[in-house]
């Protein structure tokens, strides 16, 4: 069977390796979910909109994460620091418990991973299928930062960005 990206000219290892050439942060999206709790890695994470404040991250069509974020839906978004990259292999891993040896508090009733870049605490406004993932956005409600250096993904690698000279 031919692919849509195949049809587009791009075979879906070269579209997989071109991908991977785009660096992107790395975050866990966290819920509350009864008595438990669930969390998954996510490179997709995105700044939207300042006025209102709007963030997004895609979720692929079989997430577990997906069905549990409908419209009003509290979520905590974790963008990882650079000595985390043990965690985002483990909110990436399926059938463990993700939470077990990872170190993390409850903040706004939402789990909050420790030692983050940043935290941001969300309601989730939409969901668009857009091909084989869903773009969940989300508004703003609470955040902090750190002053920790960020966890980078880039070439199927962890990475931390070295520091340049500040351009002003
Ligand atoms: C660095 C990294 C980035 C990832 N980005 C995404 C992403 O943006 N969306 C997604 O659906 N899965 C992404 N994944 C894969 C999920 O974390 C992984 O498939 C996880 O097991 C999904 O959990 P779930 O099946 O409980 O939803 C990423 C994994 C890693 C390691």
């Amino acid at each position: 069977m031919v692919s849509g990206a195949e049809r587009a000219g791009l075979p879906v290892p070269a579209l997989k390796e071109l991908f991977a050439h785009i660096p992107t942060s790395v975050a866990v999206i966290t819920i509350a979910s009864g008595a438990g709790r669930y969390g998954v890695t996510v490179g997709t994470l995105s700044v939207l909109s300042l006025e209102p404040a709007l963030v997004a991250f895609a979720l692929k069509a079989d997430s577990g994460l997906l069905p549990h974020l409908h419209t009003g839906r509290a979520a905590g978004i974790n963008v990882l620091a650079d000595g985390q990259s043990d965690v985002a292999l483990r909110f990436a891993t399926a059938s463990i418990d993700r939470f077990n040896s990872t170190r993390w508090c409850e903040e706004h009733s939402l789990p909050r991973i420790d030692d983050g870049v940043a935290w941001l605490a969300v309601r989730v406004e939409d969901r668009i299928v857009l091909g084989d993932h869903t773009l969940v956005t989300a508004r703003v409600e609470h955040g902090e930062t750190s002053r920790l250096t960020p966890l980078l993904h880039w070439r199927r690698d962890f990475h931390s960005p070295n520091p340049i000279a500040s351009a002003i």
